[in-house]
């Protein structure tokens, strides 16, 4: 698989893991390194067949420019140079850069044709204005010689450039977002042209994956903090696969979670996989320090507080230990990351072991680091993890408890788990659960009036949430019929001790967000 690798060095773009996930879906391996990490010596190791250099927030007029070693362009290996990339391409041969009015463009931009003769630009002009999304302040003023150029735009007269000899292109938008219309064709063409083999599989990242966490590791030890979520299940299967009992499972039990996935969760990691697991009953801890709160932050920061004491304590039991594995996937790290180096305001303080690291002192693992969700679920299959529990929507760190509005009691959690349990039922039965990105149950801490048998009733509202979204960024409610919820609606109201009306909630987010609280 290394014979065909895809060298991708990084100048630290927003999207630079955009660029892997559109040559995985090609099936073409493909490795990313810092343009720091990378020098002569590793070219020479690693023989890459081909090199895409990525974008990134730096200008090549700077003085202290991040460049790749010059080596690249004398291995005789196809190059892509994507923005920042081909920037700095351009100038380390030769030719030069500006900056000023009129070099910048941000967002939608359109590149005409100039020649379109070449493999490079195979079906990649549909119209003579091709939509192309762009981000740069510099631009291209002249290309090195033997560079032509195939493509202008507005502000970028250089935007598509190539030496076809050498198979050393330069694009100034960038190919690898959904916005450049026909961007997957440029980077297929630049594949083919290097000759690339399209064999790459999830199995074969699978073997890559245990490779490396096995050279990291070595005989150390890790630990992982398991949810019962895919992203920490993927990740601690797969460590145990590499390094087997070296790893160390702690799984907490908050009281937090919904009805049997305690027990359903802990016997696939025990019965099914195997793990190493220690399991953390700690449930009357969390309730009782929940006790009397209301306040939607205040349960945040207690429940996070809690957990990492928690997980403290129960680590400290396993011995030295050296690593904490994670389950943070690509749009994760991208989140955490603020465009514009502004602090942007706290919505919500998100519960996640993220604190953990820097108190014990360990470092990370996190081999999903590079996947997006729907990867992360096929190498979750690839592992043999149940379609059960892959195709599971996520669920917040914090639990129920941020589905119980106000002061939350065992009884109040009781009442939602049952509502909750039939709702999803019947969200499996109708076969919508696959389309939904996350469905769940809200009690309001609202009591109402009713009649059942001819008697009054007074009892507890809830709401249903269904939302479609793309990644949790942005949501919209789930379009259900109506004999869906009136059939939903009676089933919890028959069923549930405690409840006596059902609503649905039909907020989007924004303006709202996808749980209460
Ligand atoms: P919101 O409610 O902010 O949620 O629109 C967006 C997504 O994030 C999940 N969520 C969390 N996940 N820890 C998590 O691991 C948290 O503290 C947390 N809060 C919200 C939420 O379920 C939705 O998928």
């Amino acid at each position: 698989m290394k014979d065909d690798l895809v060298l991708i060095i990084d100048f630290g773009s927003q999207v630079t893991q955009l660029i892997a996930r559109r040559l995985r879906e090609f099936k073409v391996f493909c490795e990313i390194h810092p343009f720091n990490k990378i020098n002569d010596e590793f070219i020479k190791e690693v023989l890459p067949k081909a090199i895409i250099l990525s974008g990134g927030p730096a200008s090549v007029l700077d003085n202290n420019a991040p460049k790749p070693p010059s080596i690249i362009f004398d291995i005789g290996v196809p190059i892509l140079g994507i923005c920042y990339g081909q920037q700095i391409m351009v100038k380390m041969l030769g030719g030069n850069i500006v900056h000023g009015p009129g070099t910048s463009e941000f967002g939608k931009s359109y590149v005409n044709k100039k020649n379109e003769s070449i493999l490079f630009l195979k079906d990649f002009f549909e119209t003579k204005n091709e939509q192309v999304w762009m981000s740069h302040g510099d631009h291209v003023s002249r290309i090195p010689s033997n560079f032509e150029v195939y493509g202008e735009s507005e502000n970028a007269p250089y935007a598509i450039i190539g030496d076809v000899n050498k198979h050393f292109y330069g694009v100034q938008f960038h190919p690898e977002v959904v916005h450049t219309l026909n961007g997957k064709a440029l980077i297929k063409n630049f594949l083919e042209l290097a000759n690339i083999t399209f064999k790459w599989n999830m199995k074969a990242y699978l073997e890559h994956a245990i490779h490396i966490i096995k050279e990291k590791v070595g005989d150390k030890k890790v630990i992982c903090a398991l949810s019962g979520g895919v992203d920490s299940s993927v990740t601690a299967i797969l460590i145990n696969k590499a390094i087997g009992d070296q790893l160390t499972c702690i799984y907490v039990n908050n009281g937090l979670m919904r009805k049997n996935e305690s027990e359903e969760v802990i016997k696939l990691y025990t019965d099914h996989f195997k793990l190493h697991l220690i399991q953390a009953d700690e449930k009357k801890l969390f309730l009782s320090n929940l006790l009397g709160v209301t306040d939607p932050e205040e349960k945040r920061k207690i429940i996070g507080k809690l957990f990492i004491e928690v997980f403290q304590k129960y680590a400290s039991e396993i011995g030295e230990v050296d690593f904490l594995a994670q389950g943070t996937l690509y749009p994760d790290v991208i989140e955490s990351v603020s465009f514009s180096g502004a602090p942007s305001a706290t919505i919500k303080s998100h519960h996640n072991v993220g604190g953990l690291p820097k108190k014990m002192n360990l470092d990370l693992i996190e081999p999903l680091k590079e996947l997006f969700k729907d990867e992360v679920r096929i190498l979750g299959k690839e592992l043999g993890i149940p379609n059960k529990f892959i195709q599971r929507h996520p669920f917040p760190g914090p639990g129920l408890a941020i589905r119980c509005p106000g002061e939350i009691t065992n009884m109040k959690l009781e009442i939602l788990r049952n509502a909750d349990e039939i709702y999803i039922d019947q969200i499996k039965k109708y076969g919508l659960y696959n389309e939904i990105w996350q469905a769940f149950t809200v009690l309001l801490p609202v009591k109402t009036v009713g009649v059942m048998g001819d008697a009054r009733t007074y009892d507890y509202v809830c709401t249903l949430r269904a939302v479609t979204s793309i990644d949790g960024m942005t949501a919209d409610y789930y379009p259900f019929d109506h004999a869906f919820l009136s059939e939903t609606s009676n089933k919890i109201i028959n069923n549930v001790v405690g409840i006596n009306r059902v609503t649905y909630d039909i907020t989007s987010k924004p303006p709202g967000t996808i749980e209460w609280e």
